[in-house]
C-alpha cells in the first residue's frame, strides 16, 4: 500500500494533549510516511507496539549526522558541524555507546542516589521557604521547576556551593529558546569549558562525585570525555525534569479532582507521577532513528537511510496497551509507559527524576494548599517547538 506523505503535525488541541492527528494515525497507519522538510520522505510511528520495536531494533541508528531534522531544513553548513563528540553517548550506536552508559551507569551507585535524598529534600524545603518569603505569587518554573534539577545535577557532579549560582545562570540560559541562537551557543560553550575545567580541578583534587568517579572508575578516559559526559547529563536531566515539575503542576491545578486525591493520600505521590510521565511525554521530538538496513516494520519497508520519528506521546496514548488513555488517572497502577525511552537508550536518569518528582511534588503541595493558576490557562505560555515540551513560565498564587 502507498501512502501519502504528510508533515509531522504539532499542533495540540489542549496544553496537555498530543496533536489529535497522532490519534487518527495510530489508528488508521501506526506507521506513516513523513515529509520531511528538505524534501525526503521519512516515517512516523504512533503505535506503542511498533515505537518499542524501532527503539530496539539493531537496525535503527542515533547518530545524528544523516538524519534529516523533521521540524526545519538543515543547512549543509550546520551538518558539516556535525560530528559526535566522544562521551556524548546518546547520539552514539553500539559498540561506542555501550562503552561509555557502562561507565556512567556505574556511577548511579545505590549508594549515591541514597545520599543524594535527603539534599534533594533539603533544596526543595529551601526553595519552597524563598518562594514563601518573597510573597504569595511566583513563576513557578523560574522559581522552583528548572533550579531544582539543575541543583540536583550539580550535587551529582560534585559542582562546589560557590560556583552553583553562576552555573544555573549559564544553564537557564542554554535552555532558553527565546534568546539569540548566538548567546544559547556562548553560554554552552562556556559550560562546556567550566566542565572540562571542572575535571581537571577533580584529577588533583578528587572528591565523592561522578566526574571523580568516572576517571577512577577508567583512568583512560580524557577531561574531555568527562566533561562532555558531564554536559549530557546536563541537557538530558535538566529541561526534561523541570518541564515535568512545571506542565505537571499545571495539569494537577486544572484537574482538581486528581489534586484532591492526592492531598488526601500523599501515597498516592508515586503513582501520580507515573501516570504524568505518561499522560505528558514531555520528550516530544527526541526520539528520532535513522535506517542503517533495510527492514519491514509495522508491514511497511524501511530503507537505509531515511529517517524514523517515534512519538512517545503517541505510544504512550495507545488504546492497546493503555485502558482509556485519554483520561489522566493518578490510581492508575502497572503503567508501562515509555516517557523514558526504549532500548539501549532508555534514560538513564530516571530512577534519580523520579526521586526529585516524587519529593518535588509533595513538598509543594503540602506547602501551598491553596496553590492555584495566577493567570488565565490560556495565557499559559508553552514551549511547543522545542524537543523537551512544555510550560515556558507558570504563573502561580497560593
Ligand atoms: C535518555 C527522558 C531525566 C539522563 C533519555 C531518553 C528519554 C529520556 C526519552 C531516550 C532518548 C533516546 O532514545 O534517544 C527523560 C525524562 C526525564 C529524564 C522524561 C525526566 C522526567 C533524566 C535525568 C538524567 C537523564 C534526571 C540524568 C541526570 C539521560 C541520559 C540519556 C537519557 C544520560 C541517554 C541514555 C543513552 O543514550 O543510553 N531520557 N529523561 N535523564 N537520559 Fe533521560
Amino acid at each position: 500500500m502507498t501512502i501519502e506523505a504528510t508533515p509531522l503535525p504539532t499542533t495540540r488541541p489542549t496544553p496537555f494533549d498530543p496533536p489529535e492527528d497522532y490519534r487518527t494515525l495510530r489508528e488508521d497507519q501506526p506507521v506513516s510516511r513523513l515529509a520531511m522538510p528538505d524534501g525526503t520522505a521519512g516515517w512516523l510511528v504512533t503505535s506503542y507496539e511498533l515505537v518499542r520495536a524501532v527503539m530496539s531494533g539493531p537496525q535503527f541508528s542515533s547518530r545524528p549526522e544523516k538524519m534529516s531534522n523533521p521540524l526545519r531544513v538543515v543547512t549543509p553548513e550546520e551538518r558539516a558541524e556535525f560530528t559526535v563528540r566522544p562521551g556524548m553517548f546518546i547520539s552514539m550506536d553500539p559498540p561506542d555507546h555501550g562503552r561509555y552508559r557502562k561507565l556512567l551507569t556505574g556511577q548511579f551507585t545505590v549508594r549515591r542516589m541514597r545520599a543524594l535524598e535527603p539534599r534533594i529534600h533539603q533544596m526543595v524545603v529551601e526553595h519552597l521557604d524563598a518562594m514563601e518569603a518573597a510573597g504569595d505569587s511566583a513563576d513557578l518554573v523560574e522559581a522552583f521547576a528548572l533550579p531544582i534539577p539543575s541543583l540536583v545535577i550539580c550535587e551529582l557532579l560534585g559542582v562546589p556551593y560557590e560556583e552553583r549560582d553562576e552555573f544555573q545562570t549559564r544553564s537557564s540560559k542554554m535552555l532558553d529558546l527565546s534568546l539569540p541562537f548566538e548567546q544559547v551557543r556562548a553560554a554552552a560553550e562556556g559550560i562546556d569549558e567550566y566542565l572540562k575545567g571542572l575535571v581537571a580541578r577533580k584529577r588533583e583534587n578528587p572528591g565523592d562525585d561522578m566526574l571523580s568517579g568516572l576517571f577512577e572508575s577508567d583512568p583512560t578516559l580524557t577531561d574531555d570525555e568527562i566533561a562532555a559526559m558531564g554536559f549530557l547529563l546536563l541537557i538530558a536531566g535538566h529541561e526534561t525534569t523541570a518541564n515535568m515539575l512545571g506542565l505537571g503542576t499545571f495539569l494537577l491545578l486544572q484537574n482538581p479532582d486528581q489534586l484532591d486525591k492526592l492531598r488526601a493520600n500523599p501515597d498516592l505521590t508515586n503513582g501520580a507521577v507515573e501516570e504524568l510521565l505518561r499522560y505528558l511525554s514531555v520528550v516530544q521530538f527526541g526520539t528520532v532513528r535513522v535506517v542503517l538496513e533495510d527492514v519491514e516494520i509495522g508491514g511497511q519497508q524501511f530503507r537505509a537511510g531515511e529517517t524514523v520519528v517515534c512519538s512517545l506521546a503517541a505510544a504512550n496514548r495507545d488504546p492497546a496497551r493503555f485502558d482509556s488513555p485519554e483520561i489522566l488517572d493518578i490510581t492508575r497502577t502497572h503503567s508501562t509507559h515509555i516517557a523514558f525511552g526504549h532500548g539501549i537508550h532508555q534514560c538513564l536518569g530516571q530512577q534519580l527524576s523520579r526521586v526529585e518528582m516524587q519529593i518535588a511534588f509533595r513538598g509543594l503541595f503540602d506547602r501551598f494548599p491553596n496553590l492555584r493558576l495566577a493567570v488565565d490557562p490560556s495565557e499559559v505560555k508553552l514551549r511547543t517547538t522545542s524537543v523537551v515540551y512544555g510550560a515556558a513560565t507558570l504563573p502561580v498564587a497560593w
